[in-house]
């Protein structure tokens, strides 16, 4: 039985006013309808963002520790509800039950974290260079956010955005995929019954082309948090440009993973399948370029291929399914294209690169665990983002040229070296061009204590996650108090040293 998702807008579960529905459907059985939710437009945004605007006031004057107990209370009631909201996840987009109990415990996490901010949100003072004056800054909220979010870690990206953006006080606009609005839902019910007030959070589900950009024009939206497609990210990006709004964008990646002829291999086959093939290559730091030494490639590609095709594949819910579907048929013809593009270019199929029909589920949107090898720099498949299961395999001679292949790229998100040479490592390091780097260890899996997001087309300078993620929610504010009782002016009045 499907369910029914609504709205939230000032506190009430409210249809769309259009009255029209749109359906969700599981990706592993696309007979099912998951749930029926709002097809939104302007006109529901409209009122989400009056209602965000009109608690605004309240919410950023209630002392941030406050704020940050609620979150506490969010991450009790995200921890109490796990596995049902990571239940309804896999049947919503398809990664298999553990790793989506992993996205609400990346939620869970990042809850604790903002909720312990509440009583640091440190500014600064410092000294003034004029006697009897006081110099401090402060952050401020900055009012209304637009929220929009993919669908591939549907809990743990909204969280990443909402939680540090309640924490500083601001109101919120969500969207959320319309892939998951089910666990979207429950996630604003969460944040309801644990106290956030009415009109602080509301949610207007729907489509990108009408809400998405209802929200992004908004007039009265002071910022947009955005993660997706770097060409969806440069449209906003034009958009929130007109009127200088604040957006932050955490857009696409093409990232790689080294593997140099003194690496632990086995280690690095690991790193490799869970990199390319968890999650089903829906993340936007898996790997999808190998770039391998020659003396070794032959002989990881062999081991790497092996495993891939061992691989269990099949419904998220199955305790033995380790890859799931892709999240629609739109994903299932674009993968299915970029392995003919693949095999058009030249590159040598090794395994997978078709359409899986699992026993239990055959209609669901399968992909085997595709691998090619021989694959050169310039082409499509090394260049463009697939968000599959596939990995593109390329040989390289030496260390120098292994990292200039990695940056040779329009993307800089996540990146991975497997050496046990301590020099090379440390030379990767700086030498790398992306915003996350590990080392002997594969491009999955950052922590949200750390900052997160990339350079070049990934991102707009911006990250998620870290103490870095408080400076894209806040506004910073310097404050001057002069206790001298006359009238100073700064870089004028003489410096008693200096005579300045
Ligand atoms: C994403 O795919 O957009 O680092 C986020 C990781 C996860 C987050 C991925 N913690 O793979």
């Amino acid at each position: 039985m499907s369910e029914r998702f609504l709205n939230f807008i000032a506190g009430e579960w409210c249809p769309a006013t259009s009255g029209k529905w749109l359906e969700d459907r599981n990706p592993a059985l696309p007979g099912e309808v998951v749930a029926t939710f709002p097809d939104s437009e302007k006109e529901d945004v409209d009122r989400a963002v009056r209602a965000a605007r009109r608690a605004f006031r309240e919410w950023s004057r209630r002392p941030a520790p406050a704020r940050g107990e609620v979150l506490y209370r969010v991450a009790e009631l995200l921890t109490a509800r796990k596995d049902a909201i990571a239940a309804l996840m896999t049947r919503e987009m398809g990664k298999v039950f553990v790793e989506a109990r992993g996205d609400v415990q990346e939620a869970i996490d990042t809850a604790y974290y903002a909720g312990g901010e509440g009583r640091r949100l440190y500014g600064e003072t410092t000294p003034s260079e004029l006697p009897n004056k006081f110099a401090m800054s402060v952050r401020q909220p900055i009012g209304v956010c637009g929220i929009v979010t993919p669908w591939n870690f549907p809990v743990a990206i909204p969280a990443w955005k909402m939680f540090p953006a309640l924490l500083c006080g601001n109101t919120i606009v969500f969207k959320p995929s319309s892939e998951t609005p089910g666990v979207a839902t429950k996630l604003v019910e969460v944040l309801s019954e644990a106290g956030i007030p009415p009109g602080v959070v509301n949610l207007v589900h729907g489509s990108g082309r009408s809400v998405g950009n209802a929200i992004v024009d908004h007039a009265d939206v002071n910022l947009i948090s955005f993660t997706g497609s770097s060409d969806t990210g440069k449209a906003i990006a034009a958009s929130c440009g007109k009127t200088l709004k604040r957006c932050s964008l955490e857009l696409g990646g093409k990232n790689a993973q080294i593997v140099m002829d003194d690496a632990d291999l086995e280690l690095a086959v690991e790193g490799a399948l869970w990199g390319a093939f968890g999650t089903t290559g829906q993340r936007c730091t898996a790997t999808s370029r190998l770039i391998l030494h020659e003396a070794i490639s032959a002989e990881f590609v062999k081991r790497l291929a092996r495993r891939a095709a061992a691989l269990r594949i099949g419904n998220g819910l199955d305790p033995e399914a380790e890859v799931g579907p892709l999240v629609n048929a739109g994903a299932l013809a674009k993968v299915t294209g970029y392995v003919e593009v693949g095999k058009r270019e030249g590159a040598r199929l090794v395994c997978g690169g078709e359409r899986v029909r699992p026993e239990r589920c055959p209609d669901g949107h399968f992909f085997a665990p595709t691998i090619f090898a021989g694959v050169r720099r310039d082409m499509r498949i090394a260049r463009e983002e697939i968000f599959g299961p596939v990995l593109a395999c390329i040989d390289v001679p030496d260390f120098d040229e292994a990292v200039a292949t990695l940056n040779d790229s329009r993307y800089g998100l996540s990146s991975s070296i497997y050496t046990r040479d301590v020099a090379r490592a440390f030379r990767a390091m700086r030498d790398i061009e992306a915003g996350i780097t590990y080392v002997n260890g594969p491009t999955i899996g950052a922590e949200v204590h750390l900052p997160f997001g990339g350079v070049k087309e990934t991102g707009n300078g911006h990250r998620e996650a870290g103490r870095q993620v408080y400076d894209v929610f806040s506004e910073w504010k310097s404050i001057y108090v002069d206790y001298s009782g006359r009238l100073q002016k700064a870089q004028i009045d003489t410096h008693p040293l200096t005579g300045g």
